[in-house]
């Protein structure tokens, strides 16, 4: 029996059809990552743990199986509420649940210490309680800092941590405390790190998505700086599989890398745009630099590719092509997370006003 594409072993079977807790999902990965889940293993049930800040968006999880996938509204820092919806049945917890956008760490870095640290230790302790059998923390490439530009180095899973932003450093803290639960108390954990993801339902304060909906309606682009940093850029479904296979067959205590070995300069991904668009260069806008902006994030991903045989699907047109028709395709989406206007549908559902995160 096939468990999932490319599945290879039977080891695991009945442990993994029963329930995986994934905190974060209603996010940009988050709930691509459930999609997959529930796409490609046939029996599985979600339990969705989410605390629905601003970057977290309900409409993102439209049409999913509600016999497979339920949504729990809560907040990983809260221990209570997570031991109330993490069940024994629990095969895995995968923790996307995060604040994430850099330029709001650096205008206040309170709320990312109190998810992305205290959150991670909260689900390490209750993954322990609960006699849950994986732990997978998404993480990212930031916490490794910047590379020199122009020269052939990467950053690989032994590259020493040197975060640059608020943001940085707490999901570097997040990561010590996964090492830590894996030395201590043997809990199973793998740290996943992945670069600038680009696809379907990121919330439009995003780099790319910001990008696409100002060209969609001719408005100015704003690049930071001299618009040559340069990001390793990774389609959501690629880095999603790449989690699936990390879930499945990683190393216990293993850390990995996952990059699509796809590296450009932001000017270029606003070029490329434009070009997709038909829409003038003009468009573009330099804006001063952000404080302590990383130059350079490049991922040397040969270990998740040769321990796991996990290799991206896309290529950046591919990806580039699928993410600006879903844009095109579902402008209401769009203007519903620009305008706020998915947060009423928040109020109706719990009755209360949405942290602003
Ligand atoms: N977006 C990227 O390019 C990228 C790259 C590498 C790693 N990552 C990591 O992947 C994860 C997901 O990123 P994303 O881009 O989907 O983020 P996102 O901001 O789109 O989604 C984050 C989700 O977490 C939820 N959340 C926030 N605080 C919470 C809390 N205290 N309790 C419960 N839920 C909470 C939000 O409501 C939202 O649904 C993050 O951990 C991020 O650090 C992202």
């Amino acid at each position: 029996m096939t468990l999932f594409k490319g599945w290879e072993g039977p080891d695991s079977l009945a442990e993994i059809m029963q329930e995986i807790f994934v905190t974060g999902g209603a996010g940009f990965i988050g709930s691509a990552f459930v999609r997959l889940l529930l796409d490609e293993i046939s029996e599985l049930r979600i339990r969705n743990f989410d605390a629905l800040t601003y970057a977290g968006n309900l409409d993102n999880l439209e049409g999913l199986d509600g016999s497979r996938h339920s949504f729990i509204r809560g907040n990983i820092a809260d221990s209570e509420a997570v031991l109330g919806a993490l069940s024994e049945n629990t095969y895995a917890v995968v923790n996307f649940a995060a604040e994430s956008h850099v330029d709001r760490s650096i205008a206040n870095a309170a709320e990312f210490l109190t998810t992305n640290i205290v959150g991670t230790q909260v689900l390490l302790d209750a993954a322990r309680e609960r006699g849950v059998k994986r732990f997978i923390q998404v993480s990212t490439d930031e916490v490794m800092g910047s590379l020199p530009e122009n020269e052939d180095v990467f950053f690989t899973e032994k590259s020493p941590f040197q975060p640059n932003s608020p943001y940085a450093a707490s999901k570097a803290a997040a990561e010590h405390l996964v090492r830590a639960a894996h030395e201590t108390f043997g809990l199973d954990t793998v740290v996943t790190r992945c670069g600038n993801n680009y696809g379907p339902r990121q919330f439009p304060e995003k780099f790319l998505p910001l990008a696409l909906s100002n060209a969609l309606n001719d408005q100015p682009i704003p690049v930071y700086g001299d618009g040559r940093n340069v990001r390793d850029w990774i389609y959501v479904d690629d880095h999603c599989r790449a989690l699936l296979l990390a879930m499945e067959k990683g190393r216990a205590g293993a850390v990995y890398n996952i990059g699509a070995r796809n590296e450009r300069p932001n000017i270029e991904v606003v070029e490329s745009l434009l070009k997709t668009l038909g829409k003038p260069k003009s468009l573009i806008r330099f804006v001063k630099d952000r404080p302590g902006h990383d130059r350079r994030y490049a991922l040397d991903p040969s270990l998740i590719e040769t321990e796991l045989g996990w290799r991206p699907q896309e290529t950046w047109e591919s990806g580039l092509e699928k993410t600006i028709e879903w844009y095109r395709q579902n402008t209401q989406w769009l203007e519903r997370a620009k305008s706020g206007a998915y947060r009423d549908y928040y109020r109706e559902q719990y009755g209360e006003e949405v942290s602003a995160g």
